[in-house]
């Protein structure tokens, strides 16, 4: 789970990390007097959980309430990558004199923890990776002995930092340090982390990210997924138990088994290049065992994404017979009524499969069509969807 930057700034604070004041604001009257309760300059910040805010005009600032509540309006509704800003953090202003990069993450390739720092922060640290890479610090963290000073110092070190500066930095990285290991982060970045005009060291902006597996040992993390940024469809199919992401296509995809499901995912996008560019809308697994009545919950999912453009239920009979899938999709149909006006293209295999495709012949249901193989299926069902 990604935090916001107002909720990775508390997050700091609370472990000492040196942050400037801030304050969450939803409309231009909060915002203006948000500024007029921090006073001098402030700069007005879209609260979304994208990067490149700063460009994407989503960092305003403004010297006066007039000019905050102003930059507020600008900025709330603004659509940045494909994120709407509906919050906004009122953040005191800093006077800058150096900015600078830090991050610690999780290293899946190398199975342990990696710190990246440099004394060039500022700019966006994948042009910093390519543009400059000898500019940037990859240290290798031990999970066990994590950032103690001494590594702090090195990391400092490595990243380019004067001797002046290493032993300002130094302390911060440890904080980081800190919050990365006892909140189970899998990312904790600063950037910029910056050096003010009276010699203060200030995380700035901050990206955290949770591991939410270990949610079960820290209560404070269940606050922190805001109920606005749960998608509708995936809370339902969470409600449900059912394996759902959402993603861009028209082709909606229902399978049993998370292999068969990411296969189908493949011959979709492939056949879709034939028909028009559609390509999978979701990736939805019902389960090896799954039910009829999952096979309903599922349908109810993707069917009520107004994307959705036509349905591919792919499923090989196993546990679950295809029988009990074909009556999972009659039933599912007949509870929808009318609002079911997506067609469906159906592809059964294995157990009990002669049995499904006879009750979904027998049901005749004028949005379904069977086909027997998966290219074939995945064909239909790309044409379906670019109709
Ligand atoms: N509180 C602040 N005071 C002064 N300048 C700021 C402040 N917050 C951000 N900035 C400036 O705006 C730039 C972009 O802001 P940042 O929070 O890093 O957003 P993003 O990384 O999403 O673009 C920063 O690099 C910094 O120069
Ligand atoms: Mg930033």
């Amino acid at each position: 789970m990604d935090l916001y930057e107002y909720q990775a700034r508390d997050l700091f604070e609370s472990y000492g990390v040196p942050v400037l004041p801030g304050i969450v604001a939803d409309t231009p009257e909060e915002v203006r007097a948000a500024a007029e309760k921090l006073g001098g300059t402030v700069v007005v910040k879209a609260q979304v959980k994208v990067g490149g805010r700063g460009k994407a005009g989503g960092v305003k600032v403004a010297h006066s309430p007039d000019e905050a509540e102003e930059a507020a309006r600008a900025i709330l509704g603004l659509d940045i990558k494909g994120h709407v800003v509906r919050r906004v953090m009122v953040a005191a202003g800093a006077r800058i004199e150096r900015e600078f990069y830090f991050s610690v993450l999780l290293d899946r390739a190398n199975r342990s923890y990696l710190a990246l720092a440099s004394v060039e922060g500022g700019m966006e640290i994948e042009i910093l990776a390519v543009e400059k890479p000898e500019a940037l610090a990859r240290i290798e963290i031990d999970p066990v002995a994590g950032i103690d000073s001494a590594k702090a110092v090195e990391i400092a070190r490595a990243g380019g930092f004067p001797d002046d500066l290493i032993e300002k930095v130094a302390p911060v990285f440890e904080r980081l340090w800190w919050v990365y290991r006892d909140e189970d982060a899998t990312l904790v970045e600063v950037n910029p982390l910056v050096l003010t005009e009276s010699g203060e060291i200030i995380a700035l902006d901050g990206k955290v990210t949770i591991d939410e597996n270990a949610g079960f040992r820290h209560e404070s993390h269940e606050g922190l997924a805001g109920a606005a940024d749960i998608d509708p469809l995936e809370a339902k199919a969470k409600e449900n138990d059912l394996n759902y992401v959402k993603l861009d296509g028209q082709v909606g995809i229902i399978g049993n088994g998370a292999g068969l499901v990411m296969s189908t995912l493949d011959v979709v996008s492939y056949a879709g290049e034939k028909h028009g560019g559609v390509k999978p809308a979701n990736f939805l697994d019902i389960g090896g065992g799954a039910s009829a009545e999952v096979m309903a919950a599922g349908l109810d999912v993707i069917l009520g994404d107004p994307q959705v453009k036509s349905v591919f239920v792919n499923v090989f009979g196993g546990i679950t017979a295809c029988d009990a899938v074909a009556n999972g999709i009659v039933g599912a149909l007949g509870k929808l009524g009318d609002s079911a006006t997506k067609p469906l293209v159906v592809r059964l295999d294995g157990n009990n499969v002669d049995e499904g495709r006879r009750i979904l012949a027998e049901a005749a249901h004028p949005l379904v069509t069977v086909v027997d193989t998966m290219d074939d299926a995945a064909d239909k069902a790309a044409e379906l969807a670019n109709a």
